[in-house]
């Protein structure tokens, strides 16, 4: 139930402090972690992780990409589950394929599952429903354990999608003796983020006006950052256009000089993150690049790289997996904008909740 909300995206946004807590808790005993050790093994083992997965679950793939490949050293590819089951590609050697599904019913992705279990690939499936069809049909699950979404505008699944991929890198570098998998405490960043979380919904009004002020009556809207931000930039924007019907784009920061900067106009809106350590210093040059051409331009950033005049300066967490914090400022902005339009927040038009159709 609702509860004493209005809607359910504002209940399962608040939500999320509290499954990242239960996510540490439920995966970690002590310091060790509990997880399938012949699904280790087989992470382990393998020479390329697939990731596969559609819409907000490809978003948390394409961060998933970086915390697998620095906590447990193994390339990784992340696919459209509609594009890669009908062009998939030359694979490599020995494979293994992660699903990401919140329901564990997305029909795009369970056609690619059935070519990999034809192929004879072993694979994983991360999913918040546990005895999903995806969940069934793969040779290992793990739980997102955000506990049932309602709002078909995905939140509390993504940021509990990126945990569980961290705490599965963390295991599988650990399994492989890696020292960056060694080195980070993962409890003390679950803690972390569930707490820069709260101090983000404990700030609701804030993001209410920011709504008002930079997407009343306007059409379009852009999300840009680099690195991990951008791969974040591109959920942020999933969440604005798909409830509020704003046309949003995400964009990496230093892409945009190649062409789409045309479409900056006076006053249109441009979300800019700097949560990227390396990226940092670029996108506040393409910052500058869009304000000379009239962008009305709100900073989101970490504390570590914040500059005087940032309007929304987040708590930090480790780089890796700070989309985790970064994404609530706009899942918040999505939600204020929809509101105001008078939109059914959560069930935004010709939307359903699992995609049962290829
Ligand atoms: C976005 C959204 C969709 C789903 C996508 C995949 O807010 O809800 O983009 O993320 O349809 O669904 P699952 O994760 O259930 O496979």
């Amino acid at each position: 139930s609702k509860g004493t909300y209005d809607t359910f995206m504002l209940k399962e946004i608040d939500e999320q402090p509290a499954v990242m807590r239960k996510i540490s808790s439920h995966y970690f005993d002590g310091k060790k972690i509990n997880v399938d050790q012949k699904m280790l093994e087989d992470v382990a083992s393998a020479d390329r992780l697939y990731i596969v997965a559609a819409g907000t679950s490809y978003h948390a793939a394409l961060v998933g990409k970086d915390i697998f490949e620095n906590l447990a050293d193994v390339p990784v590819d992340v696919e459209l589950a509609s594009e890669f089951g009908y062009h998939m590609p030359k694979l490599s050697k020995k494979p293994f394929f992660i699903f990401l599904s919140q329901s564990g019913e997305t029909a795009d992705s369970r056609q690619v599952l059935v070519k990999v279990n034809e192929l004879g690939y072993h694979s994983l499936t991360m999913t918040n429903v546990a005895n999903s069809t995806l969940s069934r049909e793969a040779t290992y699950t793990m739980e997102l354990l955000a506990g049932p979404e309602i709002a078909v505008a995905s939140t509390k699944a993504y940021t509990a999608n990126i945990a569980v991929e961290a705490v599965l890198a963390k295991a599988v570098g650990e399994f492989k003796g890696v020292k960056a998998a060694q080195e980070l405490d993962l409890q003390e960043q679950l803690a972390l983020a569930a707490n820069a979380i709260q101090t983000i919904v404990d700030e609701k009004g804030k993001f209410k006006e920011i709504a008002d002020d930079y997407l009343t009556g306007k059409k379009d809207a852009f999300y840009i950052g680099r690195g991990i931000d951008y791969a974040l930039s591109l959920e942020a924007a999933l969440k604005l256009k798909e409830i509020s019907y704003i046309h949003s784009e995400g964009f990496a920061a230093g892409e945009l000089k190649h062409g789409t900067i045309s479409l900056i106009e006076k006053d249109t809106p441009v979300f800019a993150y700097i949560n990227d350590g390396v990226g940092a210093a670029h996108t506040r040059g393409n910052i500058q690049e869009v304000v000379a051409r009239g962008a009305h331009v709100l900073v989101i950033s970490n504390k570590k790289y914040a500059e005087k005049g940032d309007q929304v300066v987040v708590p930090e967490i480790d780089e890796m997996i700070s989309p985790i914090v970064s994404v609530v400022p706009a899942q918040l902005i999505a939600y204020y904008a929809s509101l105001a339009r008078g939109n059914n927040v959560d069930q935004p038009r010709n939307l359903a909740k699992s995609v049962t159709v290829e």
